[in-house]
């Protein structure tokens, strides 16, 4: 099905959540295994963990960051690489912060939630590799202290990559959904903007997600890596 409808449209945008990582051994945050289990996001991914938490919060990312130097990225990464380098695919829209996607070599990735892979100052911007967290050194050359470059729970998202992100999905024709929940805005509205823009929404998600009824297509219970991997042997890469 996904082979057919990436043939019939000119516009066609992946939008990826953490589900896209779990088979290169990345955990996701809401499923059985997720690391929100049992725990309040806002605990330790927030601006209020990072100013009143800030051990925990250190220790959070830290260990993430180190989780990521031996994580590679799986099958599914590099089709849709391929995918794109074949003009099969216009851009991938991301809430991933781990970097898979341009470690696979994707050109066309929209990081709408930023990056735990690099590092900056919350005092003078500095910006440093994640090198620095994997040494435990938290502290800028000014004073200010470091942080992962990711959108924190109580920030506000990029706004010039959540402005292509919108204007992506304004223009898809086709809007595939990998491995999310869905349950996060300001980027579950991305789904919601395409398919009032007319375009046809797939949904690949093991468990259900509250959009379901608004796609046009769903697929649950199966595996990304197996979905794509499927629809790329259709179509010969
Ligand atoms: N194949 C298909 N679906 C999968 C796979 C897989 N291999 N692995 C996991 N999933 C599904 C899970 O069933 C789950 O519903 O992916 C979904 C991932 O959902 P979440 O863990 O909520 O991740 P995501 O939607 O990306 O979270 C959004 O929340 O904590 C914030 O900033 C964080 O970007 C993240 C945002």
């Amino acid at each position: 099905m996904i082979a057919n409808l990436l043939q019939a449209s000119k516009n066609t945008v992946v939008f990826t959540g953490a589900g896209m990582s779990t088979e290169s051994g990345v955990p996701d945050f809401r499923s059985a295994q997720g690391l929100w289990r049992g725990i309040d996001p806002r605990s330790l991914a927030s601006i209020e963990a990072l100013r009143d938490n800030t051990n925990d919060f250190v220790s959070f990312y830290s260990s993430r960051i180190r989780a990521l130097q031996t994580v590679k990225p799986h099958r599914g990464y590099d089709v849709l690489t391929s995918w794109g380098k074949q003009g099969w695919l216009q851009s991938v829209i991301t809430q991933n912060t781990d970097g898979l996607h341009e470690i696979a070599g994707n050109p066309q990735v929209i990081p709408i939630h930023g990056t735990i892979r690099e590092l900056h100052c919350e005092a003078c911007r500095n910006t440093y590799p994640e090198q620095r967290y994997l040494d435990e050194e938290v502290r800028c050359s000014c004073g200010g202290f470091i942080r992962p470059s990711v959108v924190l729970f109580g920030e506000m998202l990029d706004e010039r990559a959540l402005e292509a992100a919108e204007q992506a999905a304004r223009q898809a024709e086709l809007f595939i959904v990998l491995g999310s929940s869905l349950v996060v805005s300001p980027a579950n509205w991305l789904p919601r903007i395409a398919r009032e823009h007319s375009a046809k929404l797939v949904i690949v998600n093991e468990e259900p997600t509250p959009l379901d009824t608004l796609a046009d297509y769903v697929i649950h219970g199966r595996k990304i890596g197996d979905v794509l991997q499927e629809a790329a042997d259709k179509l010969g890469y």
